[in-house]
């Protein structure tokens, strides 16, 4: 294993990121992975996991987000100029200098401007939290960090030379079909069915994820199975997705709520791991 893909971490916190949950996913790893998809990438945590433990031959990505995707992409292709640009943020960092970058139109800008952008207003909004609204404009306040890492040149770097080994797709979860056969290993981690109408947090993208969608999910989990695919999803544990999966193995870790403005509900919570084998 070389030392780089052991020191690649996610470049952005991400809402439902699966960093604090890894190691209670361990034991549920297939043994070995030569193909690795994971179709709702979001910030990375179980790709980078698995790309310096198992070091899969082939690994494809995607994400729905567009400006998340377009970020992999210039991390990839351009981590360089990314990081003078992002030394420029961090000299300029304030608040009302976050508000005038959160007001640019993304389409005015060149895609190393959009991937900048977006790793500095994930270092410095309030939470780390991705949120937009149903016009899909970045939408989350300042956050008062005293010194926010807005550029990590090495771990970018690192993340820059293991992503020229893999594919990385903007799509829809449903194309992800087309790559998986026999014994590759799909991790899927949707946008989770909310537990109760006020915890409704779904908007990673303009794209809303309803019951529609967790039911389309199922189909496609019963493709990737009958495909040959090892299939591990993560969800809510609730009535309707242990009913949606109540012909696979259920497992359950138990999270904590990493983002959410009400103290109160911080406390752990049981989610489900969901199994084709
Ligand atoms: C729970 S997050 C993934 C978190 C990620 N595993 C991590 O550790 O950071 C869900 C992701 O699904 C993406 N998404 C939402 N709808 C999608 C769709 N229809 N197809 C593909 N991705 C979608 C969102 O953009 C978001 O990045």
């Amino acid at each position: 294993m070389s030392s780089q893909r052991s020191r690649a971490t996610p470049f952005l916190k991400w809402a439902g990121g699966k960093q604090r949950l890894l190691t209670q996913f361990e034991p549920f790893f297939p043994e070995t992975i030569d193909t690795y998809l994971e179709p709702f990438l979001g910030g990375g945590a179980v790709f980078f996991y698995i790309y310096q433990h198992f070091q899969p031959s082939r690994v494809i990505l995607s994400d729905l987000n567009e400006e998340l995707i377009n970020c992999y992409e210039v991390v990839r292709d351009d981590v360089h100029p990314l990081i003078e640009r992002l030394q420029h943020h961090k000299e300029n960092h304030s608040r009302e200098y976050y508000y005038r970058v959160r007001g640019m139109q993304v389409a005015d800008l060149s895609p190393l401007e959009r991937a900048a952008r977006l790793i500095f207003l994930n270092k410095t909004c309030f939470n780390g939290l991705y949120r937009v609204n149903s016009k899909g404009k970045f939408n989350v306040p300042f956050g008062k960090y005293k010194n926010p890492p807005i550029c990590d040149q090495d771990n970018l770097i690192a993340v820059s030379e293991i992503l020229q080994n893999v594919e990385i797709h903007l799509r829809d979860f449903g194309d992800c079909v087309q790559d998986a056969g026999e014994r590759c290993f799909v991790y899927l981690d949707p946008p989770y069915h909310p537990l109760s109408v006020t915890a409704n947090f779904t908007s990673y993208t303009r794209h809303p994820f309803a019951i529609e969608e967790q039911q389309r999910l199922a189909r496609v989990f019963a493709d990737l199975t009958a495909q040959g695919a090892y299939v591990m999803e993560s969800n809510s544990d609730c009535a309707e997705i242990r009913s949606l999966y109540q012909d696979y193995r259920l497992e359950t870790v138990q999270a904590s709520r990493a983002i959410n403005s009400r103290g109160d509900r911080r406390g752990p919570i049981s989610e489900l791991l969901i199994l084709n084998y």
